[in-house]
C-alpha cells in the first residue's frame, strides 16, 4: 500500500467496472478512502470487497449521476461515512447512439447530455460547494475523451459532450483556483472496457487504431488510473485546467 492519497476521501463515479473501477482501486492502494458510485449496487459491492480484501477502504453507493436528488443523497451518505470529501472523479458516462451524428434521436441526445454533461457539472457543484464550506483544498478529475478533442465520426454527440467536459474543466479551473480547488481532465484513447467493446471487438477498427498508436496496442483501464492518482494527489498541486491525454500516442499525428 502506498500513501500518496493518505487522509483523502475520493468519490469515483462509474466505479463498478472499467476505468472507474481501476481508478478507485488504485486510489485505495494509495491510501484514499473511496466512495464507489454507479447505478447498480451489485457491481460496486464486488469492487468494494476486492479493495477491502487488499486492506483498503471503500463504500459502495448507488446513484444515477444524471439525477440531482440522487447526487445529493449520495454526497450526504458519503459525508456520513467519511466526514469529508477531497477528491471527485467524474467518470460515469454514456453513449447510447453509434451512428452518423444527424441520425441521433432526441431521447438519446438528452440521455447523453444528462449523464455526461449535467451529471459531471452537478457533481462538481456539490463537491466544490462542500470544499468551499470547509475552506479545504480539493482536486476534481473529469474523465473526458480524445473524442472531445477531435472529430468523432459515428460518436458525434458523445464527442460534443466530451468537448463540453473539457470546456467545463478549463473554466472551473480558473473560477475555483483561488479557493484551492484544482480541476483537470483526462482524455483516454481506446481502452478495453465494456463501453468500448463494439470498437475493440471490431477487427478493422482495432487494427486501424493500433496501427496509428505509438504504444502499439489498445489501452487497459490501469493505463488511465496512474494519471488520475497523480491529479488527485498533492504532487500535482500546481497543475490545473490541464487535459492529460492518455492514449498511447494515438492522436499525436
Ligand atoms: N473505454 C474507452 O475506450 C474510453 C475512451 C475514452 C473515454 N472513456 C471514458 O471513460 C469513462 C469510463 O468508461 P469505461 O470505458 O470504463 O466504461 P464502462 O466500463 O462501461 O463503465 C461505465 C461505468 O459507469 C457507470 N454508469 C453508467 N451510467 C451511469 C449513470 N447514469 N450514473 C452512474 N453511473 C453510471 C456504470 O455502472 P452502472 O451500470 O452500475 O451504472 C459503470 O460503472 C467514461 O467517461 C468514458 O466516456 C472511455
Amino acid at each position: 500500500m502506498g500513501e500518496r492519497l493518505r487522509d483523502k476521501v475520493a468519490i469515483v463515479t462509474g466505479a463498478s467496472r472499467g476505468i472507474g473501477a481501476a481508478i478507485a482501486t488504485h486510489m485505495a492502494e494509495e491510501g484514499a478512502k473511496v466512495v464507489l458510485v454507479s447505478r447498480k449496487l451489485e457491481g460496486l459491492q464486488a469492487v468494494a470487497d476486492e479493495i477491502r480484501a487488499q486492506g483498503g477502504e471503500a463504500i459502495p453507493i448507488a446513484c444515477h449521476a444524471g439525477r440531482a436528488d440522487q447526487r445529493q443523497d449520495m454526497l450526504d451518505q458519503a459525508l456520513k461515512a467519511y466526514g469529508q470529501v477531497d477528491v471527485l472523479v467524474n467518470n460515469a458516462a454514456t453513449n447510447p447512439h453509434f451512428g452518423p451524428m444527424l441520425s441521433i434521436d432526441e431521447r438519446a441526445w438528452d440521455k447523453t447530455f444528462e449523464v455526461n454533461v449535467k451529471g459531471y457539472f452537478g457533481m462538481i457543484q456539490l463537491v466544490a460547494g462542500h470544499l468551499q464550506q470547509r475552506k479545504a483544498k480539493g482536486s476534481i478529475v473529469n474523465v473526458a475523451s480524445v473524442a472531445g478533442k477531435m472529430a468523432a465520426p459515428m460518436q458525434g454527440v458523445y464527442g460534443m459532450t466530451k468537448a463540453a467536459v473539457i470546456s467545463m474543466t478549463k473554466t472551473l479551473a480558473m473560477e475555483l483556483g483561488a479557493a484551492g480547488i484544482r480541476v483537470n481532465a483526462i482524455a483516454p484513447g481506446l481502452i478495453e472496457t465494456k463501453f468500448a467493446q463494439v470498437l475493440v471487438d471490431n477487427d478493422a477498427i482495432r487494427s486501424s487504431v493500433v496501427a496509428r498508436t505509438a504504444a502499439g496496442r489498445v489501452g487497459q483501464p490501469r493505463d488511465i488510473s496512474g494519471g488520475a492518482v497523480f491529479l488527485a494527489s498533492d504532487e500535482s498541486d500546481y497543475l490545473t485546467g490541464d487535459v492529460m491525454t492518455i492514449d498511447g500516442g494515438w492522436t499525436l499525428a
